[in-house]
Order: C-alpha cells, then structure tokens, then sequence
C-alpha cells in the first residue's frame, strides 16, 4: 500500500471515488460502474457506508440543514457529471478520436472502465503524490487498463505542455479533454490559461468535456469551513458558451438538474434561488469549416 495519504486539493480526488463507489452499489438503477472507486476510497481512509447525519433531521440546526442539503447537491453533482463524461467520451471514441486526456485526472479509473476503440492512448495529468497512491492501489487490485494509459505527473499551473509532449502526446492528432472537478480549484487567471493551452495542443476535430462551478456556488458554500469548498477559488462566467466561443470553441452548456432529470435521476431540492445555467459543457473545436458556415 501507497504510504502516501490523501491532502489537500487532492484528497478531494478520493472523495470523488466514494461517491463513485456508493453509486456503483446501486446496481441497476446506478448511472454507471466504477468497480476501481472503492479500493481508491478504502485506500484513503473513507468509509463506504452512506453518509448519515450526525444529529437526527428533526433535532438539526437550519444551518445544519441546509448544509446538509448543499453537500447533497455535490454528490448528486459527481454522479451527474460521471456520466455526462462518459457518453461525451463514447461520443468522441465514435467520432473517431483516439487521444484522450484527463487534466487533473485523480481517481479515475476510466482507462479501466470504458470501452476503448483499438489504439486508444489515455493521459491521465495530476499532481505526482495523488498519482503515486493511485498506482499502489491499481497494483494491489491488479488492474488492467483497457487503452494504452500514460501518467503524467506535472502541476497544472506550471509547464504542463512540455510534460505532456514529453510523455509523448502527439499535437497533430484530434484529441478529447476532459476537466472534471477541477476548474473550480484554479483562480479565474489559471483556468484562461490552462484553456489556451488546450487550444494550443488542439488538433482540429478535438473535443473538450468541462465541469464548471455554478454561478453563486462561492457565496452558497462560503461557511462550509474544513470542507473541499474552502478550496473553491472559481466559478463558471455568466455565459460560459460565448465564453468559449471566444477561446475557439463551439460548446453547448447543461445543468446538472437537466442531465440529471434526463437520465431518470431528477434532483429532488428545489432550485437556488441564482442558480445559473451550464455547469456541464460540452465543446468541439471550431475549425476553418465550422467559422465558414457561421
Ligand atoms: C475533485 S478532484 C477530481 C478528480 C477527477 N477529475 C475526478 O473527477 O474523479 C480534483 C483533482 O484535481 C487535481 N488538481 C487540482 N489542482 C491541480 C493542479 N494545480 N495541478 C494538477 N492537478 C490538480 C487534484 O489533485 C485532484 O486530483
């Protein structure tokens, strides 16, 4: 076992799996299988009996309450998104691309878990120590990748291109990115860079599957102290689809309520009272062609 334990901004990674894992019980009704998601969490110290409250609900505080119901609202969101991203990756593989990269990639275990075409290359870039524990436990569960799988281990806000060319990224070739709960860790600055960067590297029929933080969700969480959303920095911008579109990008914008209700899994808490669109995106390259006919 890895004597790395989980930390910081990547101990969220872990956190991610256990959703996973309470989502893969589900069996039949669940949204998708993560079979990897419980060694991840069982590794990280978690426990993988559903959260329960601590206080029974009829003797809880209403700020206990409501921060009950927020945290709610981000397991719902993990799930949504888990499989947001996998039919936009199915969808990329269809389209005939063969290079995927998983920026920030933590936990996830879909090298594993998808079906890949032949010849599929999957970066997975993060940090090193998330990565380290990440192999320990892919060795004591002899897991098997099911593309060719490479890590890359680079922080996200320095030179992360030249790492990823190094480990042999190949910039010529259509390529679907994917940023999964991690925008919402880097300051406004680093995320305009961290996409220009993928611009950069984007051959034409590239494709990009973006999570972003919804509009009010600093404010929401902002007395959740001790929690992952003391490290929230950054939230999506009030059109997050022109917004792209200046970046090159032609996306389309979801809710996580919208998915979710269409994949038979409606969230059952009513609206916030500023909550934005988007918070999934889904985005292909714009190329010469595309420009023409708009
Ligand atoms: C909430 S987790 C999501 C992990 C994964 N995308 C998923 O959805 O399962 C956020 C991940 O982003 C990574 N991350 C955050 N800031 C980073 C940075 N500056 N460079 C590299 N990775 C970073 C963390 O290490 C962590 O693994």
């Amino acid at each position: 076992m890895s004597t790395v334990q989980p930390s910081g901004v990547w101990a969220t990674a872990v956190g991610v799996a256990r959703i996973r894992a309470l989502e893969s019980a589900r069996g039949e009704a669940a949204l998708f299988r993560d079979p990897l998601a419980a060694a991840f969490a069982t590794a990280g110290g978690l426990s993988l009996s559903p959260r329960t409250a601590e206080t029974p609900e009829r003797e809880r505080s209403e700020a206990e309450q409501a921060a009950w119901r927020r945290w709610t609202g981000v397991a719902f969101s993990i799930v949504v998104r888990t499989r947001f991203l996998d039919d936009l990756l199915d969808a990329a593989t269809a389209a005939g691309v063969r290079q995927v990269v998983l920026l920030g990639a933590g936990m996830d275990s879909r090298a594993y878990r998808l079906d890949w075409p032949a010849k599929t290359r999957l970066f997975e870039v993060d940090t090193a120590e998330p990565l380290e524990f990440k192999e320990s436990v892919l060795r004591a569960e002899r897991a098997e990748p099911a593309c060719e799988r490479i890590t890359v281990a680079v922080d996200l806000r320095d030179d992360w291109p030249a790492a990823l060319l190094g480990a042999g990224f190949d910039p010529g070739a259509a390529t679907v990115w994917i940023a999964e709960g991690l925008l919402i860790y880097l300051p406004e600055e680093a995320v305009a860079v961290l996409l220009g960067r993928v611009g950069e590297l984007s051959a034409p029929g590239s494709r990009m599957g973006l999570t972003l933080g919804g509009r009010g969700v600093l404010e929401r969480f902002s007395q959740d102290r001790g929690t992952p959303a003391a490290m929230w920095v950054s939230e999506m911008p009030e059109d997050p689809v022109g917004w792209l579109a200046g970046l090159g990008w032609d996306a389309e914008a979801f809710t996580l309520r919208e998915r979710g209700a269409a994949y038979g899994r409606p969230f059952s808490e009513p609206p916030q009272r500023d909550e934005g669109p988007g918070g999934l995106i889904s985005a292909v390259l714009r190329t010469r062609d595309t420009d023409a006919r708009s």
